[in-house]
């Protein structure tokens, strides 16, 4: 990667692989991304690895990695002046992405996206694990339980607070891009290879790397399938691969 481009259009395939660092410790986590650092285009911290080892691991995912872009994925989900706070927290690190829940309403943010400086703030709009009936069990409008048209609701109040982008499932990422267009970024986790079924999947908006980028997102996160594979390096090939056919696809079928 010449320079870490914001422009979506111009990533290589194995760039728009999100590679989740869900390790609790340090060595771990460092293994994976010298092993996988010239195959996905981000590292993401999450909760547990972030819980664990603290702001000191991005940097250290810096220096092994400089090419590759960091997404710190904790997911904020508090009161306006506390998320602020934590967003201007965020701009020291150096990451490229952060995460807060687009439930926490415009006002949080609001507060958010005028402190993210260059970060890019996605919002996550419904966890690709929640399904229909999750969403009824937590007292969700019977009307919006169906999680598409949640998704595009919150996507909607994303757009307008400021943010960058969100994080939804492959089955809306169409309707998310046709309704906010081509330039609001959407990342989409719950990726599943034909061919790969994890035991005991918690994930369950699942689909395809193909169909996640012909439905238009811009980066996939790819876990457990690349993890715990026997070669892992391996099916992070195949899967930019499909990626790149994806793309060809959206070409010769004209999709914007
Ligand atoms: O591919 P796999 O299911 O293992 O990916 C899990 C990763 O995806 C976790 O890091 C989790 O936090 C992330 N994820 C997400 N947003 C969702 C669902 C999962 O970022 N809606």
């Amino acid at each position: 990667m010449e320079e870490k481009t914001l422009n979506t259009r111009r990533l290589k395939p194995f760039e728009r692989i999100i590679f989740p660092l869900d390790v609790a410790d340090a060595d771990r986590a460092m293994e994976y991304v010298r092993l996988l650092r010239d195959t996905v285009g981000v590292f993401k911290v999450g909760l547990e690895l972030f819980v664990a080892c603290g702001p000191e691991i991005i940097k250290r995912i810096q220096d092994e990695a400089p090419s590759q872009k960091v997404f710190l994925d904790i997911k904020f989900h508090d009161i306006p002046e506390t998320v602020k706070r934590a967003m201007q927290v965020c701009s020291t690190l150096g990451v490229d992405f952060v995460t807060i829940h687009t439930s926490e309403g415009s006002r949080a943010l609001q507060s958010v996206a005028q402190h993210k400086g260059s970060i890019k703030v996605l919002g996550i709009t419904v966890l690709t694990s929640m399904s229909r009936e999750d969403l009824k069990e937590i007292g969700i409008d019977v009307h919006l339980a169906e999680p598409e048209k949640l998704v595009l609701k919150r996507a909607e109040l994303a757009k307008r607070a400021g943010l960058d982008g969100i994080v939804c499932s492959g089955l809306e990422v169409s309707k998310v891009k046709e309704k906010l267009g081509e330039e609001f970024l959407v990342v989409t986790p719950g990726i599943r290879p034909l061919d790969r079924t994890i035991p005991q999947d918690d994930q369950k908006r699942i689909v395809t790397p193909f169909d996640a980028i012909v439905n238009g997102a811009d980066y996939i996160v790819v876990g457990r399938p690349i993890r715990d594979a026997q070669e892992p390096r391996k099916i992070a090939h195949l899967i930019a691969e499909e990626i790149q056919k994806a793309e060809d696809y959206r070409l010769t079928h004209k999709i914007h």
